[in-house]
């Protein structure tokens, strides 16, 4: 199989080392200005957050230093092991789809997805199922790819900050991708999938959503081109009603047996943390270790 015809998960999962040591570098758009437009879209902390697509865990970190009781989750146990491992400040972490989450139906009063669901294959059913699992009144914060930006390149001399932004195949028609930089020396490899636009309003609007906010976050820098163009699309959306969809009660809710999350292994379930240990008593989940 070849990287571009793998599921994404499998992709993220296979190059999980890169993007753990690239985004520990701090050199990512997400501390240089993404971060700071992405978490004031974040509703103050409540009952429970839950970080879909939750990589290495940085936005989970980010949310339980700003008092959010967090849950993150993601479909690679590398990523989800870094974050539940995280030498400063770990988070309980579950490995499981965002298409299948281990949480009953109501649990949480928020979720984010920050810059993972349009990595995420079966885009509307991880949208249905962060619906499910929120409490109606519920939030979802979410960052993604912007789709112009996923649609075309910058073409022309690298120098002129004002070179042609080209769309030269269909902006309309979803299209995988899978992009590999090298920079100061580290590589990392991005999974994802171009989508337009209105894919992710019509699963946000199935789903029993309504967008209260939507942001165009880019790198303002003049000596960027990216200042004309934006990078990435944040939503805040809050859930008025269950998706017209028939939603579905996850297998694994409520019953604390090991799911998806039974590829922990036992070095990683051992001394859970007092965080996670709470967690997984209150919401009957079962954590890789946090403390
Ligand atoms: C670009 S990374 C973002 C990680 C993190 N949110 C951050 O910003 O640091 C995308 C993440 O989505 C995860 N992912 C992809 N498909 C998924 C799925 N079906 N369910 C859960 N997570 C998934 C990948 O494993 C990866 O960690």
């Amino acid at each position: 199989m070849t990287d571009e015809t793998r599921p994404l998960g499998e992709g993220w999962d296979l190059h999980a080392h890169e993007w753990i040591a690239w985004s520990r570098t701090g050199l990512d758009s997400y501390e240089k200005f993404h971060r700071d437009a992405f978490l004031p879209l974040v509703p103050r902390a409540g009952q429970l957050t839950v970080d879909v697509g939750c990589g290495e865990g940085r936005v989970s970190r980010d949310l339980q230093a700003l008092g959010h009781r967090v849950l993150a989750i993601d479909l690679s146990l590398v990523m989800s092991r870094a974050a539940a491992a995280h030498p400063a400040a770990p988070v309980p972490a579950v490995v499981a789809d965002a298409a299948r989450l281990p949480l009953a139906t109501g649990t949480a009063d928020c979720a984010v997805a920050f810059m993972s669901l349009h990595d995420t294959d079966h885009m509307p059913a991880a949208v249905r199922e962060i619906a499910r699992i929120l409490s109606v009144g519920g939030r979802l914060v979410m960052a993604i790819v912007h789709p112009i930006n996923s649609a075309g390149e910058f073409t022309g001399d690298r120098t002129d900050m004002d070179r042609p932004f080209v769309i030269d195949g269909s902006y309309l028609q979803p299209a995988r991708y899978v992009d590999t930089f090298t920079r100061d020396s580290m590589t990392v490899t991005f999974h994802g999938e171009h989508r337009p636009l209105q894919a992710y309003t019509e699963a946000l609007a199935d789903a029993g959503f309504v967008i209260e906010r939507l942001r165009e976050p880019t790198n303002a820098d003049p000596a960027k081109p990216w200042r004309r163009i934006p990078l990435f699309l944040n939503i805040l959306a809050a859930l008025e009603r269950r998706g017209a969809l028939r939603v579905r009660e996850s297998r694994h809710s409520g019953t604390g047996e090991a799911g998806p999350v039974s590829r922990a292994d036992p070095a990683a379930r051992r001394g859970r943390g007092q965080a996670a240990g709470q967690l997984a008593r209150d919401h009957r989940v079962p954590t890789l270790s946090s403390g």
